[in-house]
């Protein structure tokens, strides 16, 4: 029996086809209460859309330890091999709108919540191991050259290389972008990345610094351009198809979760400097070590509910987990939560998807949309005489401690020519035929550009690589002349 349908406040409704009106000819009445409610519930069903990452997919699933890792980090979730933690993970595209196509050439987002027992520890990764810039300041201006021009609306390749092109620490991920990488069959098939370096802290409350990496057991499958091309036309959701139709049928996506682990004091004398985001740790010097396996075994039963409302943030961080000095990292520990408050809420972290399972005790109280019971009678101030919460002292360390000296001030980075060189190894490890797929890929989209600004870019490509230039600037020059 299916259930009575009822008003928003629990009457039955006598009829939800035919609005009240007055006589067969007449207006409708404004005593239609369930009418009236029905619209303006509708009028009121969009929610800002994050302002990057709009698109996505979201599944539950679990993290399971696979290796002892005891020795780095005091978090509960990692504190006995064959643990399992459950998890939310949502992958996405970056630039587009909820609506864009999910083959286009762009970053892809991969996020994971795990609902440990000490709270909530967000990982918001991405599916490349390095980004295009290491600043905070100049996020934003990133994003604003991959949305839409401010006159026309439209996606605008010299915004895009004009911008580029005066940052040139982003040419690594840049080679990245455009190799086949940056068009990613379906989210199934990409690896996932903390790209910055986080920390972790042991019992004895030393620092390892490292980096994650979620490795496919489904194999990398890309997409060459013209592939990635045809189906954002044929199939525009091919990716969120690709991943709900495989946990529907019992196909359960895995990844094998690996870290690159430094030692704190060799922070300062590494070849390159580790909170630098545009560069990656080579698995010579840093090699992979498996921790766990995470797996996706259950579709949301409502998009809305859970994937369009859960909030993620690189500062939700549990003890035995935290940031880095990284300036990208701090930049986003701010944006996140600020974000949240305003596209969800100031009560954000009630909601059912983002609800830590351990509970929340603490004297912050009401807020639009309280649906927490507000912490029923508790004291709503610290310290009190009433039983309240308290802190604690037991985890010991659980913030990174970096010794520090010298003054406030802003510290630019320098560009050097070691800013080019893993542009240029990356270029070189390519076989053949991706290495013509990337020169392709750069030439079909930078062709578009200006003059002024291709001849800014260019000598980009070249310092990273000699050929690796001569054949962007050559493909370039081929497609001008042909059109
Ligand atoms: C989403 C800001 C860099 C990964 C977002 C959102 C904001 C934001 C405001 C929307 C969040 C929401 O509405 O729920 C920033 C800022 C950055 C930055 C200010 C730099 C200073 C990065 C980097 C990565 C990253 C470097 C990865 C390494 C993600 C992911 C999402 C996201 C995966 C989507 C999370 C989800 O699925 O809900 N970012 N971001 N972002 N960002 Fe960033």
């Amino acid at each position: 029996m299916p259930d009575v349908l009822t008003t928003a406040n629990g009457n039955p409704v006598d009829n939800d086809q035919t609005s009240q009106t007055a006589g067969e000819w007449g207006p409708v009445l404004l005593q239609d209460f369930h009418l009236i409610d029905k619209l303006a519930h509708f009028d009121r069903e969009r929610i800002p859309e994050r302002v990057v990452h709009a698109k996505g997919a979201g599944a539950h699933g679990y993290f399971e330890v696979t290796h002892d890792i005891t020795h780095l980090s005091k978090a509960k979730f990692l504190d006995k091999v064959g643990k399992k933690t459950p998890i939310f993970t949502r992958f996405s595209q970056v630039g587009g709108e909820m609506g864009s196509a999910d083959t286009l050439r762009d970053v892809r987002g991969f996020a994971v919540k795990f609902y440990t027992e000490e709270g909530n520890w967000d990982m918001v990764g991405i599916h490349t191991p390095s980004f295009f810039i290491r600043d905070p300041s100049k996020f934003p201006d990133l994003i604003h050259t991959q949305k839409r021009n401010p006159r026309t609306n439209l996606k605008d390749a010299d915004m895009f290389w004009d911008f580029l092109s005066l940052v040139p620490e982003s040419i690594h991920q840049v080679t990245t972008l455009y190799s086949n990488r940056g068009t990613p069959y379906g989210y199934r098939h990409m690896h996932g990345y903390s790209t910055h370096t986080l920390s972790l802290i042991n019992d004895k409350n030393e620092i390892h610094y490292v980096k994650f990496h979620f490795k496919t057991a489904q194999g990398i499958k890309n997409l060459r351009g013209h592939e990635a091309t045809k189906l954002a036309g044929d199939n525009p959701d091919s990716a969120v198809e690709d991943l709900f139709n495989a946990i529907e049928k019992g196909d359960y996506p895995a990844w094998n979760v690996l870290i690159q682990v430094m030692e704190q004091k060799d922070a300062k004398t590494y070849r390159w400097n580790p909170f630098d985001m545009t560069k990656i740790w080579p698995h010579e010097d840093y090699p992979l070590q498996p921790i766990g396996r995470m797996v996706l075994n259950r579709n949301p039963d409502n998009f809305f509910a859970e994937t369009e409302q859960s909030a993620f943030s690189p500062s939700h961080l549990v003890p035995g987990v935290d940031a880095s000095p990284d300036r990208m990292l701090q930049g986003r520990l701010f944006s996140y939560p600020d974000t949240h408050r305003y596209r969800l809420g100031v009560n954000y972290q009630q909601l059912a998807i983002n609800r830590p399972i351990s509970g929340v005790h603490n004297y912050q109280r009401d807020g639009a949309m309280t649906v927490n019971g507000n912490q029923g009678k508790g004291p709503n101030y610290g310290p009190n005489s009433f039983d309240g919460p308290q802190q604690t002292n037991a985890y010991g360390t659980t913030y990174v401690n970096v010794a520090l000296q010298g003054d406030t001030g802003r510290f630019p980075f320098t560009l050097t020519e070691d800013d080019f060189v893993q542009a240029g190894d990356l270029y070189r490890l390519l076989p053949p035929d991706e290495k013509s797929d990337l020169v392709d890929n750069i030439a079909e989209h930078l062709s578009m550009a200006k003059k002024e600004i291709r001849d800014r870019q260019i000598p980009h490509f070249s310092r990273a690589d000699k050929e690796y230039g001569q054949r962007v600037a050559d493909a370039i020059n081929k497609r001008l002349s042909q059109s």
